[in-house]
């Protein structure tokens, strides 16, 4: 996964390494390093921690013209000092920064073992950097070397490369994102435009297999073969790339808290004079579709069994939700006419541009659904529909989650005409204000009772169901506590057994038609001991319930109520001193297979 971003020719280059890589740190925070190009040597600050934690090892003084930097999700190895990034090479003449996997590593350590060279780490990353030097030795040209060993490396990766003696850095990318943003007398690189958006808006995207180098004044790019090529820059814009808690504490509390502007911005978006304002060939190409196939990972993947119910309740086109990383290794095409909807908030998760590819190779429409203007999957699918819900920085998905089932809903409203579903979403979203100004306090009760406990279940029916999945998955994400999400029907078949007293199950009763069995669940999970708290809905309530929420919908469920299970995963966090917006071991946008 990682974050890369490098400079040369820019004044205080060091600052905008630094931020820079906090910038990028959705993609990573267990390490980061920064390598400074010297006349005489190549210095390399790096540790396992954060990029503040970097910095302040770095003496005040340090600073360079060319410079390279890195922040790590750790894929080969532990996040250490040594595993850090960047590697220098055996030789010490070169340093690199990766972002990616080298999926033939072993054997190509073993190759360079066996000619003597030694390693320090565990990564695969310092492979690619002693593959170069060494091939350096006998090439004495630093582009036919990367050349070379673009032959022979396997796998995904962005890398910025620094070469001593030489005022260059130099780039080389496969399957991994890698930008150059075009300065004024010095030029940069990064994984994404963020870093960059605020000293240029002019970008060279690097192709597969494409590699180069920049000078403060110039980018030079070759493809695979060796053929220099002329780029055009694209442009890019600094739209909604700010990150500011306004206030709030941690960022996920902003993000919940946002979720009723982000939908009115959806609707606001998607509708026009009481009509729907989608592009008109995608809703056609919906309508003559006979099956919707769902990709996705995480949450996006648990928005789009909520998407699918809404194409076969309302619209009967039957559909089927697959979490892209099991698809891609069995891909089904069910229907004569499938039409396929990614659904990622980043619009850069490997696992779904894998999906994509093998989508494109038998020509079927695409749709993305994503926050992310420009990103991969963004540029890669036929239709993309924006999810307009601002930059969301905390790795636990809130509003992007709320914002893909609110835009599912729209999209299946415009193909079967009917405005009212959308005026009906905006209607609710009072409760969802009233749920934040009145509920917090009961809340911040259960999350008081559950925070110490092992294992927690939540239970669901149907629409209950995906929010239960989304709720634990959250719960899980950033408090560490084992969770589980169980349709109300399974429970007997299994899991019932691993509730004894005292187990918290947290119950979600929103629909009439599954009402009754979930009270039967109920009884069930008491009578073996578990301490149960049911969020439902005021004409399905019974007293004794935990939260009881104004009437609405039931479709929308997973728009109002997932609010509950935001609130109450961000304060078992809380009380547990965690840290809410970066969790341990994950990152926000997992661009790794
Ligand atoms: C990571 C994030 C999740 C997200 C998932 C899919 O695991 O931590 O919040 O749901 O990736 O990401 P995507 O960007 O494709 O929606």
């Amino acid at each position: 996964m990682c974050g890369i971003v490098g400079s040369i020719g820019k004044n205080n280059g060091r600052d905008f390494i630094i931020e820079g890589l906090k910038t990028l740190d959705y993609r990573g925070y267990d390490s980061a390093g920064i390598a400074f190009l010297k006349e005489k040597e190549i210095k390399i600050y790096k540790d396992a921690g954060s990029v503040s934690h970097v910095n302040s090892l770095i003496p005040n003084k340090e600073n360079g013209n060319v410079l390279i930097g890195h922040t790590r999700w750790a894929t080969h190895g532990k996040p250490n000092m040594i595993n850090s990034h960047p590697h220098l090479s055996f030789n010490k003449q070169f340093a690199l920064v990766h972002n990616g996997v080298i999926e033939n590593f072993v054997e190509l350590k073993n190759k360079l073992i066996s000619k003597g060279i030694t390693f320090n780490s565990d990564t695969d990353s310092e492979v690619v950097v002693n593959l170069i030097a060494s091939i350096y030795i006998d090439t004495n040209d630093v582009l036919e070397a990367i050349k070379r060993a673009i032959k022979e490396i396997k796998g995904s990766y962005a890398i910025g490369l620094i070469h001593l003696g030489e005022d260059k850095l130099y780039v080389l990318k496969n399957a991994s994102p890698l930008l150059i943003g075009l300065g004024e007398g010095y030029n940069m690189i990064a994984s994404d435009a963020s870093p960059m958006i605020e000293e240029t808006s002019k970008f060279l995207e690097l192709g597969d297999e494409e590699y180069g180098y920049i000078t403060s004044k110039e980018a030079i790019i070759y493809t695979r073969d060796g053929k220099h090529i002329h780029k055009d820059y694209v442009t890019k814009e600094a739209e909604m790339i700010r990150h500011d808690k306004n206030g709030y504490d941690h960022f996920m509390l902003k993000e919940i808290e946002e979720i009723p502007t982000v939908i009115k911005r959806l609707f606001d978006f998607y509708t026009k004079d009481n009509e729907y304002h989608f592009n008109k060939s995608l809703i056609s190409k919906i309508k003559k579709s006979d099956h919707i196939i769902f990709l996705g990972c995480g949450t996006s993947y648990h928005a789009s069994l909520v998407g699918g119910r809404y194409f076969e309740e309302m619209l009967e086109i039957p559909t089927a939700s697959y979490i892209a990383s099991e698809w891609a290794f069995h891909p089904m095409f069910p229907g004569k006419k499938p039409f396929i909807i990614f659904i990622s908030q980043s619009g850069e998760t490997a696992d779904l541009i894998h999906c994509m590819k093998i989508v494109k190779e038998r020509h079927l429409d695409t749709l993305i659904i994503t926050n992310t203007k420009g990103s991969t999957l963004e540029r890669g699918c036929d239709y993309s529909l924006i999810l307009h819900a601002g930059v969301e920085v905390s790795v636990a998905s809130t509003k992007a989650y709320a914002a893909q089932v609110a835009l599912l809903l729209l999209i299946v409203a415009a193909v079967k005409g009917d405005i009212n579903i959308a005026k009906e979403m905006i209607a609710s979203l009072p409760i969802i204000s009233h749920i934040k100004d009145n509920y917090k306090d009961k809340i911040k009760e259960i999350a008081n009772e559950i925070k110490d406990k092992k294992s927690i279940f939540y239970l669901g029916r149907g629409y209950d169901y995906y929010l239960s999945l989304e709720a634990s998955l959250k719960l899980k994400e950033i408090s560490y506590i084992h969770s589980e999400a169980i349709a109300g029907g399974e429970l007997k078949h299994g899991p019932i057994a691993l509730i004894e007293d005292g187990t918290p199950v947290i119950v979600f009763i929103t629909d009439k038609v599954t009402a009754a069995s979930m009270r039967g669940n109920i009884e069930e999970v008491k009578s073996r001991g578990a301490s149960v708290y049911v969020i439902s809905t005021k004409n399905l309530s019974r007293d004794s319930d935990k939260i009881i929420i104004e009437e609405y919908p039931s479709y929308l469920s997973s728009i109002i109520v997932s609010t509950v299970a935001f609130y109450l995963a961000y304060y078992v966090s809380l009380f547990k001193g965690y840290d809410v917006d970066k969790p341990r071991n994950l990152a926000k946008s997992v661009t790794v297979e």
